[in-house]
């Protein structure tokens, strides 16, 4: 069916009293009040001894949601070596046979585990119902259906042959094995970087963030369902620098597909550059880094459009998308009457458990992100660089990390709360004067050291296409005239530019190929 359409997968609402609604409630009760056990799967097997650690719920952090543990650096290289050996027969099978797969999964996660996967998403991650819905299912069944249909695209184009030599070109899988490292913010995400390499003939190590593993392992699970063998895929919950030691001193590491901050990627890097003279083959690095993404306002703006579009872009998911807006540049002759807007809509978002099914946002993950945007939110509450609260600005961890969604404004345009990125609730505004919107305009590309998505806001044209052109280099994602995030798999191929990351552009037609060691082939007769 989806071979045929190409649609997107539809968002269900939850209105109250729906059946979808009332069978997300049951599985939000079923995890509430047990606590799963998350084992570490290797091969065949399925280990679940010590399971010390716990996935609490953000924004209940007394409760526990599922008990896991961190592999040891030995089930690390035992993962490696059984995924070698199911690689053999996995990177034989045709394309469309490992298509199937993820088309299968996709299926599962559309219909049967839908809702757990929701649930487990929004208890665990602290999603809304909407936002878990966009992520854990629609862009993650996104990912597995376009992937598979794109890759099957990329086998349409065929070099040239003529009368003397028969060319082909095959897309083989790479030699070695993949470290597939995922963040918490999208279960999509999580689902997506140990699969797409997989779809393409290789073999994946995934470590999942401990803030996502249950989540993670429902997608696991469903991708076991749905026939992947043993040892392609190995779900190895793990402390970070064990895990990035342990991969980039095998030799077979082909490839990273890296999700998370900017330090870490850094990290991986230098740890490849270390073990450079024991590879097989160059691994490549894959990543998707920081952002400090901008919405940038020129004077002629649809104020009403700017309000609603940085009030979701900032706050949905307590800003914890790598896309969303966290800086935005302000002309001054339309500043208050935006502000009024702003507030307007401030005023009525509602902050709080995600069970309760009609709040805004949550809690921000965990306590060391409550700590590290509280530390900013301070900072601005000592007025240095002329810094202003002027929405929100308090939090509370007692019960779970709240941050409620917070607006400053900054005089001083090098201020860190401009500059850098704060993963959290917290906007921070730039209002400038009218006469300087050039100068402004061209400084924003290098404020930050990033380059993920940004906004423009403009009625004039004429502007909108010049900022569209100075702005060219500053962002893997533009928007003009549209919030900073919400890519949809196959409509705006993901990716940033600069330091936020390889700009791979996930959920893309080219995404597959950087997964494959292509061959060619020339048979002359
Ligand atoms: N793709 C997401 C967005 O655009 C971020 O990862 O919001």
């Amino acid at each position: 069916e989806f071979l045929k359409k190409k649609v997107n997968e539809p968002i269900l609402e939850y209105k109250k009293g729906s059946r979808e609604r009332k069978a997300l409630e049951q599985e939000l009760s079923h995890y509430s009040k047990n606590v799963t056990e998350v084992p570490l799967r290797i091969g065949n097997k399925k280990i679940t001894n010590n399971l010390e650690r716990k996935q609490v719920m953000p924004s209940d952090h007394k409760s526990t949601l599922a008990r896991f543990t961190h592999a040891t650096k030995e089930q690390i290289t035992e993962a490696i070596d059984v995924a070698l050996q199911a690689r053999v027969s996995w990177e034989k099978k045709s394309l469309k046979d490992r298509a199937e797969i993820l088309l299968k999964a996709a299926d599962l996660c559309a219909g049967k585990y839908r809702m757990s996967l929701n649930a487990t998403t929004m208890l665990g991650q602290g999603k809304n119902i909407i936002q878990a819905e966009i992520d854990a299912a629609c862009e993650l069944i996104d990912f597995f259906r376009f992937n598979a249909v794109f890759a099957m695209d990329l086998e349409k184009y065929e070099p040239i042959s003529t009368k003397l030599s028969k060319n082909t070109l095959h897309f083989r899988g790479m030699e070695g094995f993949v470290a597939a490292i995922a963040p918490f913010n999208f279960t999509a995400i999580g689902g997506n970087l140990p699969t797409a390499p997989a779809l393409m003939g290789n073999v994946s190590l995934w470590k999942p963030s401990d803030t996502a593993v249950l989540s993670n392992y429902i997608i696991y699970q469903i991708l076991e369902e749905a026939g992947m063998p043993p040892g392609v895929l190995s779900f190895l919950p793990s402390h970070g620098p064990d895990f990035g030691d342990a991969v980039t001193s095998s030799p077979h590491l082909s490839a990273i597909n890296f999700t998370g901050s900017v330090p870490t990627f850094k990290h991986l890097w230098r740890r490849v550059a270390d073990n450079l003279d024991r590879y097989v083959t160059f691994p490549k690095l894959i990543g998707e880094c920081g952002g400090k993404n901008f919405h940038f306002i020129h004077p002629s703006a649809h104020l009403d459009s700017v309000a609603t579009g940085t009030i979701r872009s900032a706050f949905e998911y307590s800003g914890q998308k790598c896309s969303a807006c966290s800086r935005m540049y302000v002309p001054k002759s339309i500043w208050e009457t935006l502000l009024k807007k702003l507030s307007e809509i401030h005023s009525q978002l509602k902050v709080g458990d995600v069970r309760d099914g009609s709040v805004f946002m949550s809690a921000v993950i965990d306590d060391k992100s409550f700590d590290r945007v509280k530390k900013y939110i301070d900072y601005a509450k000592t007025g240095a660089d002329g810094a202003k609260i002027r929405l929100g600005g308090t939090y509370d961890d007692s019960k779970g990390y709240f941050v409620q969604p917070t607006i400053i404004t900054v005089t001083n345009p090098k201020s860190k709360l401009l500059t850098e990125e704060i993963f959290g609730p917290v906007l921070t505004v730039y209002v400038y004067n009218d006469a300087d919107v050039d100068k402004v305009l061209e400084s924003v590309k290098d404020a930050t050291p990033f380059g993920l998505t940004g906004a423009v806001f403009s009625q004039d044209k004429d502007f909108l296409y010049k900022a569209r052109d100075v702005l060219r280099d500053a962002v893997g994602n533009m928007y003009l005239n549209d919030k900073s995030t919400g890519s949809i798999v196959g409509q705006q191929p993901f990716g940033g530019a600069r330091l936020s990351g390889t700009n791979d552009k996930a959920g893309g037609p080219h995404y597959g190929i950087r997964w494959t060691s292509p061959l060619t082939i020339k048979e002359t007769s």
